[in-house]
């Protein structure tokens, strides 16, 4: 049984010891889709204010929607529609502080005001976004940012 208790309250601490438990997640499974069901569920777990948690793939130039926790989301996004697509356009990640000034944001849940994407790329071809949606408005800094890039990281050789 994996028992993932991740409580530190300062932010470096929060993401070294939430790397250490993605990394502890998927050394041994080989598949993509546990993994990243995996990463949703300690995620989500894990990051206080969010509301919705997870992953869109990329399959064949489209984003489809991957493993997540929280609300039903939007089946599909275009590569440059909203933050997802944009994230997935450029390779760059989006932290957006509020998402309803951000434009062709799509709003899966009415909830959400702020946003993080990070988009996951493997031998420079993008496998999948990581997305972080948040009711709270500015939810996500610079150390949000930098600690879901390395989650990114450990994720990419794993999904
Ligand atoms: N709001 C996102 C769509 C995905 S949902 O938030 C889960 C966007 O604009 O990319």
């Amino acid at each position: 049984m994996y028992d993932f208790k991740i409580a530190a309250t300062d932010k470096p601490t929060l993401y070294r010891d939430l790397a250490a438990a993605l990394e502890a997640l998927v050394a041994d499974e080989p598949d993509g889709i546990a993994n990243m069901a995996n990463a949703a569920a300690l995620i989500f777990e894990s990051l206080a204010d969010l509301n919705w948690a997870g992953f869109y793939r990329n399959v064949g130039g489209e984003l489809v929607l991957g493993p997540f926790q929280g609300r039903v989301a939007c089946n599909r996004v275009p590569f440059g529609k909203g933050v997802c697509g944009a994230a997935a356009a450029s390779l760059m990640v989006q932290r957006v502080d509020d998402v309803h000034a951000f434009p062709g944001h799509i709003a899966c849940d009415a909830a959400s005001n702020s946003e993080l994407v990070v988009p996951i790329v493997r031998d420079g071809v993008l496998l999948a976004v990581l997305d972080l949606d948040s009711p709270l408005t500015a939810r996500f800094d610079a150390e949000d940012e930098a600690g879901c890039v390395a989650l990114g990281e450990i994720l990419a050789p794993a999904i």
